[in-house]
């Protein structure tokens, strides 16, 4: 492709299952793009989405708006209004000082220490999983894998207990609907504002319990976090653990999905090079798009960015961006991916990172090295028709059984 459509749609035809031929179009020949299908910008050069990620005047502070624009009319769904009400307490949708205040009381109870210490459970649940697959001879590695096993290390590291964890799939692909599918649609808002009132209930209750009989997870480092007179509410530690639930568990399945099905696509590639996570995140990361609110009016490359316009950062686009990185489009755990903005940047850079790397650098070595002779089993592959985030709905595989 040659020049962008002016009406690029990354939900178009085609663009689901393969954005970067679309993304890449855009990047060179309308790097500040207008969607009217959207109604939104979208910015695609590496040094454009760099830097508005950085900017305060691209504000963070997207649910607020929407709430008093949507919710607050007498007719607004009171559990939709409910629902967003616990998202507009996520650190993610905040600027400073509210943002700074969050992120600081979570890193405190989100330590190095905690995330190490659920690493011998990681690998743990990574061979537990693996040996109930291994006899079968196929498996879809989304849904057998991948997810189940990022949903049981970030309930283990709140402190949910296991019989518990079912439940959370359910919840959280509503959660889904809700953040990522968005877009005004009143459906997936319903069924959303449902599995966020349920979510809601159950830490609640769970934070209580923690109140009652403290536990070594961060369910009740979080409770207990303080900072000069600076404590969480009930209703942001609730919150936060809704978000460290969702946070944790969608992306880092979508890592491991896209870093699997990267290497069945690269035959010569070893799972176990050094740098596969990073090349995973940079050739295809779960971040497909991050979202902005114009604070005041920004000029950028000669077009002018209205306050109140919504933004869409492309670090898929940025990631292949040919001024950062050689030869962009092909996968090479070897490169330097050190500028990759897979977890984003600036104030936001994503507080899960080191707990993504470590899930993402146990689990697909070893799902290679268990299920020998993998292949891509014989049915087309379907992505998650969003723009936030890039993942498939599931990856269906077989193997040799053992
Ligand atoms: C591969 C997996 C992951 C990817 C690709 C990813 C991606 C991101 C990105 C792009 C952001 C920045 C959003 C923005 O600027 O608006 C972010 C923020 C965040 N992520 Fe992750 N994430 C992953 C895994 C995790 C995990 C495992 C956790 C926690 C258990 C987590 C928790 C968070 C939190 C709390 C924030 C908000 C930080 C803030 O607003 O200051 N993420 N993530």
């Amino acid at each position: 492709m040659t020049t962008a459509p002016p009406d690029a749609d990354l939900l178009g035809p085609g663009a689901v299952e393969n954005p970067y031929p679309l993304l890449a179009a855009l990047r060179e020949h309308d790097p500040v793009h207008w969607s009217e299908r959207y109604r939104s910008w979208f910015l695609t050069r590496y040094d454009d989405v760099d830097a508005a990620l950085r900017d305060p005047r691209f504000s963070s502070d997207r649910i607020a708006p929407y709430r008093r624009a949507r919710l607050e009319r007498d007719d607004a769904d009171p559990a939709v209004r409910a629902a967003f009400g616990v998202l507009e307490d996520w650190m993610v949708f905040k600027d400073p000082p509210d943002h700074t205040r969050l992120r600081k009381l979570l890193s405190r109870a989100f330590t190095p220490r905690a995330v190490e210490r659920v690493r011998p459970r990681v690998a743990e649940l990574v061979e537990e999983l693996l040996s109930e697959i291994a006899p079968r001879g196929h498996a879809d590695l989304v849904g057998d894998f991948a997810y189940p096993l990022t949903a049981s290390v970030v309930a283990e590291l709140l402190g949910v207990p296991r019989a518990d964890r079912d439940v959370f799939k359910d919840w959280s692909d509503a959660i889904a609907g809700l953040v990522f599918g968005g877009m005004g649609d009143p459906q997936r808002h319903s069924a959303g504002a449902a599995g966020m009132a349920e979510l809601t209930a159950y830490l609640t209750e769970l934070v209580a319990r923690h109140e009652r009989e403290p536990a070594d997870d961060l369910l009740t480092a979080l409770i207990q976090a303080r900072d000069a007179g600076d404590t969480l509410t009930h209703d942001e530690v609730v919150s936060t653990g809704v978000l460290l639930l969702f946070a944790g568990h969608e992306t880092t399945t979508n890592l491991i999905g896209n870093g699997l099905l990267a290497l069945l696509r690269h035959p010569g590639v070893p799972a176990t090079a050094d740098g596969l996570v990073e090349e995973v995140l940079r050739y295809d990361g779960p971040a497909k798009t991050i979202a902005r609110l114009m604070a005041t009016d920004v000029e950028v490359r000669g077009r002018m960015l209205r306050r109140g316009d919504r933004v869409f950062l492309c670090p898929s686009a940025a990631n292949r961006d040919p001024a950062v990185f050689d030869d962009p489009d092909r996968f090479d755990p070897g490169r330097a991916t050190g500028r990759q903005l897979g977890f984003g940047v600036g104030l936001h850079y994503c507080l899960g990172a080191p707990l993504a790397r470590l899930e993402g650098s146990v689990a697909i070595p070893a799902a290679v090295r268990r299920l020998q002779g993998m292949a891509l089993a014989d049915e087309p592959l379907r992505w998650h028709p969003v723009l936030l985030s890039r993942g498939l709905v599931r990856l269906p595989v077989t193997f040799r059984s053992l």
